[in-house]
């Protein structure tokens, strides 16, 4: 069950400056995406530590910051570095960011992730656009009370990730000269990473990419009425596909390679948001 309270609690430790004017975009980024952020002007650095109900970051490779900054005219707040299902501390720190964002009047989302590559035609390094998910878990953000704000009982999700912001990023990617192909990404819970057996499931429903991420909050924004996308960083091959034995260091270190083409995408994707996606 979501706790409304909480909500509350966190605007309140924003400070004034944060809800002066509505960001035109909103970003989540993940595992290894926090150094891709280029800023003409930062207007408020805040540790998730001091944004009550969210706590401090405890996964390596995430900043655990929110930065609000202005970039090519546009007003940016970006949640660097995500809180997991898998940490125990229930939905809250999950989807705060999603919920933080709805309430300052965010109606544009960009979420990024790494992932393992389940599909035989990935690469590690590889960047893929998620077109559409499936949650292998059978826990949902949603399950409990009907709060105020993020959509009907039974939210439809047929269209999670918006086509129009999803070809704005595909433009991005052109631009900056990066290849960018789109996929089903299947939400796992972790901590482990996942068998072959299961991977081999997971390529059976469909699935491109495997992460244990950026699904809970896809589902509350898609069900609130945010327009989304997102970008994932294929970090390594899903198990028993191929490659070394899997560890968050070689995740960590493959994004990082990545940085400078990742920075330029979300870069451009910025400069292109138009006025109205
Ligand atoms: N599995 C799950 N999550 C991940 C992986 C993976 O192989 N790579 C990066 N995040």
């Amino acid at each position: 069950m979501i706790d409304t309270e909480i909500f509350k609690l966190a605007m309140q430790s924003l400070p004034g400056t944060v809800l002066e004017r509505v960001p035109e975009c909103g970003f989540i980024l993940g595992s290894g995406w926090s150094d891709v952020l280029e800023t003409d002007r930062e207007i408020v650095r805040l540790p998730y530590a001091e944004i009550a109900g969210l706590g401090a970051v405890k996964v390596r490779g995430h900043a655990g910051e929110m930065l609000l900054f202005e970039r090519h005219n546009r007003l940016i707040c970006a949640f660097m570095g995500r809180r997991h299902w898998y940490e125990g501390a229930g939905w809250e720190p999950v989807i705060l960011p999603v919920e933080i964002m709805r309430r300052m009047g965010v109606t544009t989302l960009l979420i990024t992730n790494a992932s393992g590559g389940i599909n035989p035609a990935l690469t590690p390094g590889q960047l893929v656009i998620i077109g559409d998910h499936i949650n292998t878990c059978g826990i949902n953000p949603l399950i409990g009370e009907v709060v105020d704000g993020w959509g009907a009982r039974f939210p439809d999700q047929s269209n999670v990730y918006d086509n129009k912001l999803s070809a704005l990023l595909r433009r991005a990617a052109t631009m900056c000269g990066a290849t960018v192909t789109e996929g089903i990404y299947a939400f796992t819970s972790g901590p482990v990473y996942e068998t072959p057996a299961e991977i081999r499931a997971y390529a059976g429903m469909g699935a491109d990419i495997v992460g244990m991420s950026t699904v809970p909050e896809a589902t509350v924004a898609a069900a609130a009425g945010i327009r989304l996308a997102a970008l994932s960083c294929v970090t390594n091959m899903a198990a028993g596909i191929s490659g070394p034995k899997l560890s968050h260091e070689e995740v960590i270190e493959q994004a990082r390679r990545n940085t400078p083409v990742m920075s330029a995408i979300v870069d451009s994707f910025i400069d292109n948001l138009p006025d109205t996606v």
